[in-house]
């Protein structure tokens, strides 16, 4: 495979997160609205016990309604914490209605470091990715910090299922990958569901 250019991938980001700054308030409460009803009826998701989620920023899909149904359906319910030592990795730490979060270095919210609220990828059931951008066969580019890519490296030997959730407008035709880039078996989007195998 050959390198891709990081302008491309840098260009591919700009455009896209231009795109989905674009989107209304509304659009952007009834894009959330649809995936969340989508993802409670897919059966990986309905049969889950652990479910790590993540919190939306910049203007990516909000799955706070997600988090809310999955709640109330009394399932497991993790975000990912920026590990506290080894740099480049997360941990999946419990998220419940009384969690309180906290800023992170990247000002972004985390449920405390407290270890006994560690959730293993191996406890996993489903992983809900960010994602700034998928392709048709997908491929994934995230942020650009390697984060998930280092977090999904084994993902079948955890035996937990990745799916990436973002708006269609996220949808490029062709994504010029690295090495290190894992792609996403499924991607919800408002309007539909991909899958690749
Ligand atoms: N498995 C890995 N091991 C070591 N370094 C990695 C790994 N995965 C990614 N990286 C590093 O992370 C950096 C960013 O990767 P990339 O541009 O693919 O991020 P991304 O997929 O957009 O971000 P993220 O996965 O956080 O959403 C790369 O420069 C790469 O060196
Ligand atoms: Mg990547």
């Amino acid at each position: 495979m050959s390198q891709p250019s990081l302008l491309d991938r840098h260009s591919i980001r700009q455009h896209v997160r231009h795109l989905r700054r674009a989107l209304t308030e509304e659009q952007q409460i009834q894009a959330a609205g649809l995936l969340a009803e989508h993802a409670v009826n897919f059966a990986p998701l309905a049969n889950a016990r652990y479910i790590a989620l993540f919190l939306s920023v910049d203007n990516e899909l909000n799955t706070r309604p997600l988090i809310a149904r999955l709640w109330q359906k009394k399932k497991q319910v993790s975000l990912p914490v920026l590990h506290p030592f080894s740099a480049g990795h997360l941990l999946f730490l419990r998220y419940t209605p009384e969690t309180v979060l906290t800023t992170n270095k990247l000002r972004i919210l985390e449920p405390p470091l407290d270890i006994r609220q560690l959730i293993t990828l191996d406890q996993l059931d489903v992983m809900i990715v960010p994602l700034v951008a998928f392709d048709s066969s997908g491929q994934r580019l995230g942020m650009g910090g390697g984060f998930y890519d280092r977090t999904l490296q084994n993902w079948r030997q955890h035996g937990f299922l990745p799916v990436g959730v973002a708006h269609d407008c996220q949808q490029v035709e062709y994504l010029p990958t690295a090495e290190w880039d894992v792609p996403l078996p499924v991607v919800m989007t408002p309007s539909r569901l991909w899958q690749w195998e």
